[in-house]
């Protein structure tokens, strides 16, 4: 099940300097939604908040109607039914590929076959799957964040996180991951928000960029399918 996401007047501050300001913000259920914008602006704060591994001080979230945020409170990022992807592939480097991908469904307890029958999915849909017995320093850093995909898609979470999951990757690598990603996103239908501060990949990937400006939303807009801006 996907859901949407709506932000009610999110703020937040490292101490004195405020970094999210009043965020007023609906994502569509299904939609793919670039957070754009300068190093600093907040891109990867709000991306943490929606994750839960930080709280609001002022305003709510919610995920399909289920509030998961308010000032002060926030829903563990385990009970939020999300899978996320960082810049740094953040692999389990004693476990195999498999193993990595099979972490979240372990979390949920599911009979060992279908674990394997989805980790054999998964990694399928991220052409890795042949590497399934592979420890993570035996592959390339573009195979690595493959890994970090497939374990982000294989419980089918209702919201997918990305934070900047391209930018370690050398511009060609950077080209073609990024072009497998929007397929595979279209593919899911699941509702994902993708941090960038490169505007290629996000007209790329999204059906909508909002664009972030020292904390606050500057611009927004919609992106027709051919990465034209509508
Ligand atoms: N742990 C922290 N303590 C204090 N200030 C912080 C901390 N983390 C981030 N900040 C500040 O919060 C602001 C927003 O940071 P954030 O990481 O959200 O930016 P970003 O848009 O993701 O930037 P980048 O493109 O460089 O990743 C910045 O001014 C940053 O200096
Ligand atoms: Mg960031």
């Amino acid at each position: 099940m996907v859901s949407d996401i709506t932000l009610n007047g999110v703020s937040y501050a490292f101490g004195a300097n405020t970094v999210l300001n009043h965020i007023d913000l609906h994502i569509d259920a299904g939609s793919v939604v670039a957070l754009l914008g300068p190093s600093g602006c907040g891109k990867s704060t709000l991306l943490r908040l929606l994750a839960g591994l930080t709280q609001p001080a002022a305003g709510e979230i919610f995920f399909g109607g289920r509030q998961v945020a308010r000032a002060g409170w926030s829903l563990a990022p385990e009970a939020r039914d999300i899978g996320m992807v960082f810049q740094d592939y953040a692999l389990w480097p004693h476990m195999t590929v498999a193993q990595n991908v099979a972490f979240p469904l372990k979390m949920r307890n599911l009979p060992r076959r279908e674990c394997e029958a989805r980790v054999s999915q998964a990694l399928s849909r991220v052409g890795l799957r042949d590497f399934a017995e592979r420890k993570p320093a035996g592959l390339s850093g573009g195979q690595q964040q493959r890994v970090a995909l497939a374990r982000a898609i294989v419980a089918e979470p209702r919201v997918l996180l990305f934070d900047e999951p391209l930018s370690n990757l050398d511009s060609e690598l950077r080209e073609s991951l990024c072009l497998e990603m929007a397929a595979l996103l279209r593919q899911l239908g699941t509702t994902a928000v993708y941090v960038t501060h490169d505007r290629r990949e996000a007209e790329i990937l999204a059906d909508r960029i909002v664009h972030l400006s020292a904390g606050s939303v500057a611009a927004d807009r919609l992106i027709s399918s051919s990465g034209e801006f509508a």
